[in-house]
């Protein structure tokens, strides 16, 4: 007998087709002389029923030892269903219960559980709609990234998560040290934690961007995918302590056309997961936010908005609004300011460009200008700053003059620094935020339930 995953079953099941399912019990029902089971794998949002009927060798024992929890394997012939909502059932003709799960301790029941809840079952929490769901999607979104980087001719780099350098020079940076904290003698105070990777400074990494941009040095167009961190003790709904990044970076490419890139991929992201999970994103606009196809449609089809950020400041200084974060040329825009020009000035992304040097990285490019530098932040409503990114200072003088304004040593850069004097050219990137993107596209309020072990202050878990 074939064994099949359940959604192929569900998708193409013919009637008198005899297959072999296996899974998790989510529900079952006991009538006189039959049960229902409900099985999931994981593979569709949807459940398979199966049918139990009584005369089944050895039926008492199983159904005893079949609920909700419980890993099974059932054997039969599918058969046209009565019931509504499902096209076809598994009469059974064989059970084999793997695993079974006690009904008295098992935590996830019938009913819907608090996220919060489910965060604390991080192990089983995968098993519910909602966040199997969630991960079908981020599966998708993550074969997205890789296929349309790869059409385009992006070369897939992989840059280190140990680094000695702070790209983004925001002090959020874990340090990584070779030491047992539990073995050092009392001497800890003389220990230089700062150098203690083989003698360095180390930290991991927040951004592979400046490998990145050694890469597209050689390569034109690269794109990194992989785990970034950052030690911001924020407790909010949009920030990881650990967070994976998409980070094109392409040479002979100016800021007009980073935008472009990024405008297309979320576009892409968007259209490949409506393709491939169509049922999830369904229950995502069903139950968690009923505005999830709307806005996937509103991607796919409107040209974002594009602004500067002198403009958008003007906006936001016109808007009335009594924002809680002051609005000021020169300052940074806090996630209010971002949802207002998103939700409510454009009601689409919009990109932000040439924000003040002031509060910029000290890579981006310095405008003709002098106060401003060739940035751009994607803004998506409901969630914020979903893109950061730049064209990149090119110019040896200006770069060196930048890295100490910032009070960094240009000699902890002086790879960077060389890459400026042999073939410098015009270069661009950007870093999409995958769990905001992932946010973005299901409606999940929380960027913990969107990945599947968040690193966050208070996950003690894994
Ligand atoms: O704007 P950021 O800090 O940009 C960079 O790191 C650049 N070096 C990227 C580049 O140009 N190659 O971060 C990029 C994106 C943000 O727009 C946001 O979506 C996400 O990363 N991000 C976070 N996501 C979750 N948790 C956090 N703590 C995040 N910090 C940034
Ligand atoms: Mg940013």
């Amino acid at each position: 007998m074939e064994t099949r995953r359940i959604a192929a079953v569900l998708r193409d099941g013919q009637p008198d087709e005899t297959v072999m399912v296996r899974g998790w019990v989510r529900t079952k029902r006991e009538l006189k002389g039959f049960a229902f089971v409900e099985v999931n794998d994981g593979s569709a949002l949807a459940s398979l029923q199966v049918v139990l009927n009584a005369d089944l060798q050895g039926y008492d024992a199983a159904i005893a030892r079949i609920n909700t929890g419980a890993a099974i394997a059932v054997g039969g012939t599918l058969v046209a269903s009565q019931g509504k909502g499902q096209r076809i059932e598994l009469q059974a003709t064989s059970v084999n219960v793997y695993g079974e799960a006690d009904p008295e301790t098992y935590p996830l029941q019938k009913k819907r559980h608090s996220f919060e809840f489910l965060r604390t079952i991080g192990h089983l929490r995968a098993r519910t709609n909602t966040l199997g769901a969630v991960f079908r999607v981020r599966n998708a979104c993550a074969t997205a990234v890789h296929r349309f980087f790869q059409k385009r001719g992006f070369l897939w780099v992989q840059t280190p998560i140990i680094t000695t350098s702070d790209c983004e020079g925001a002090g959020e940076l874990f340090t990584v040290t070779g030491l047992d904290l539990d073995k050092l003698p009392m001497a800890a105070g003389r220990v230089d934690f700062e150098r203690d990777f083989f003698g360095r400074r180390a930290y991991l990494t927040v951004s592979g961007q400046l490998e990145a941009e050694v890469m597209a040095l050689s390569f034109e167009n690269v794109y990194t995918f992989g785990p970034t961190f950052r030690a911001e003790n924020s407790n909010t709904s949009r920030h990881l302590a650990e967070f994976w990044m998409v980070e094109p970076e392409m040479a002979f490419c100016d800021l007009a056309g980073d935008a472009d890139l990024a405008e297309e991929f979320l576009k892409y992201a968007f259209r490949t997961v409506l393709e491939t999970c169509p049922e999830d994103m369904e229950f995502f606009n069903l139950r968690i936010d009923k505005s999830v196809l709307a806005t996937a449609q509103n991607i796919i089809e409107s040209e974002f908005a594009r602004i500067t950020y002198t403009e958008a400041i003007a906006l936001l200084e016109k808007s009335g609004r009594a924002f809680e974060f002051p609005v000021e040329w020169g300052l940074d825009l806090q996630s209010e300011h971002e949802r207002y020009l998103a939700e409510v000035c454009f009601q689409r992304p919009v990109i932000v460009t040439d924000y003040p040097v002031g509060i910029k990285a000290f890579y981006m490019r310095l405008n003709g200008d002098g106060i401003t530098v060739a940035a751009m932040d994607v803004l998506a409503p409901k969630i914020g700053e979903i893109i950061g990114g730049s064209q990149r200072e090119e110019r040896y003088d200006v770069l060196d003059r930048r890295i100490r304004a910032a009070g960094m040593i240009p000699e902890d850069l002086w790879w960077y620094l060389e890459l400026r004097r042999y073939g410098t050219v015009p270069h661009s990137g950007f870093g999409l935020g995958f769990e905001r993107l992932i946010q973005f596209m299901t409606g999940m309020s929380n960027i913990r339930d969107v990945i599947p072990f968040p690193r966050a202050p208070q996950s003690a878990d894994f």
